[in-house]
C-alpha cells in the first residue's frame, strides 16, 4: 500500500506511542508517585492546595487544575513550601522569565513578606518578537499592558533584562529563584549557573520545563535543562526532586514528552 502524500512516519510513530501510553496511563498510580514525592520534600500538597485555591479564587475566580485543566504544579509547590517554617522566613525571590507576570503575582500573594525581583528581556531583544507571538504589535501591546500592570504592585521589581546579565543587574542574594526564561540551550545553562551561585544556601531553585527524556522537547525547551542538572548534581551536594507538571493525561502521559518542574535544594553551608 503506499502511503497517502501528507504521510510522515515521525509522526505517525508519535501518535501510535501517544495513543499506546494515554491507554496505559494510570492516574491514581501517577498521583499516589508525585504525593510520595511531596512527602519527601517535606511538602503537605493538601494543605498547599487549600492554600493556592484562595489565592487562585482571589486574583481569577478559579481553582487550581493540572488533572483535567494545564496549571502546573510550579504554583502548587510553592504554596506548600508557603506554608512550611523555612517558607515563611523566605526574604528575596527571583523569577526569571516574567511573562505576563501571572505567577509574579501569585508568588507577591504566597510570600507578601518577601521582596520579589522578576527578569524578562528588554524589547530590543530579537527573542521578545520572535517568541510567543509578540512579532505581532497588537499581540505584544496587549503582552506589555498585562505584564507591567502586573509588576508595577509593591514588592515587585521587574528588571528588563536578558538573563545573561542578571548577575550585574540584580545580583541577589536569594532565598527562592524561579527558572522560567528560555529553557533550551545555551539559556538553561547561564540561568543555572547564576541562579546556583545566587541562591542562598540553605535556599531552593525550581526550573519549569524539564524534560527527562533525550528525545523529549519542543519549541520552548529541551532536555538541555536536564543535562545542566545531573552536570550540577555530579559536581555538588544539591538535591533534586522532579515533579510531574501536569498530571493531565494529554501532557503526562507519554514519557518521551511530559515535562516536570525540577525542585533543586543547596544545602545550607555550600
Ligand atoms: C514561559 S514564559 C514565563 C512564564 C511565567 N514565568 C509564568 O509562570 O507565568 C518565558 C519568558 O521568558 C522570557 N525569556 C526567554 N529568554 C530569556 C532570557 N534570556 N532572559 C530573560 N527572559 C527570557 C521570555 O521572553 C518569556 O516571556
Amino acid at each position: 500500500m503506499v502511503p497517502p502524500k501528507y504521510f510522515v512516519p515521525a509522526r505517525y510513530a508519535a501518535f501510535v506511542r501517544r495513543r499506546a501510553a494515554l491507554a496505559r496511563y494510570d492516574l491514581v498510580d501517577v498521583q499516589a508517585m508525585e504525593r510520595k514525592k511531596f512527602a519527601l520534600a517535606g511538602l503537605d500538597p493538601d494543605a498547599g492546595r487549600a492554600r493556592l485555591d484562595s489565592v487562585l479564587l482571589s486574583l481569577s475566580g478559579k481553582r487550581f487544575d493540572h488533572v483535567s485543566g494545564t496549571d502546573s504544579v510550579h504554583w502548587l509547590l510553592f504554596a506548600c513550601i508557603s506554608l512550611t517554617d523555612w517558607g515563611r522566613g523566605v526574604r528575596d525571590i527571583l523569577e526569571i522569565g516574567t511573562f505576563r507576570g501571572k505567577t509574579t503575582v501569585i508568588l507577591r500573594a504566597l510570600f507578601p513578606q518577601a521582596q520579589i525581583v522578576t527578569c524578562d528581556l528588554p524589547d530590543e531583544d530579537p527573542i521578545l518578537a520572535s517568541s510567543y507571538r509578540r512579532g505581532d504589535p497588537a499581540v505584544l501591546a496587549e503582552y506589555k499592558q498585562m505584564r507591567d500592570s502586573r509588576v508595577s504592585q509593591d514588592g515587585i521589581r521587574f528588571v528588563q533584562a536578558n538573563s545573561f546579565f542578571l548577575p550585574q543587574k540584580a545580583p541577589g542574594p536569594y532565598d527562592l529563584i524561579w527558572m522560567d526564561g528560555g529553557h533550551l540551550y545555551p539559556e538553561v545553562a547561564w540561568d543555572m549557573c547564576n541562579a546556583w551561585h545566587m541562591c542562598r544556601p540553605g535556599g531552593k531553585v525550581l526550573c519549569d520545563d524539564v524534560y527527562t527524556d533525550p528525545k523529549g522537547g519542543g519549541a520552548y525547551a529541551s532536555a538541555a535543562g536536564f543535562d545542566v542538572i545531573n552536570y550540577l548534581a555530579t559536581r555538588t551536594p544539591v538535591e533534586v526532586i522532579h515533579f510531574i507538571k501536569r498530571e493531565n493525561p494529554a501532557w503526562a502521559a507519554d514519557t518521551r514528552q511530559c515535562k516536570y518542574v525540577s525542585m533543586l535544594h543547596k544545602p545550607a553551608g555550600v
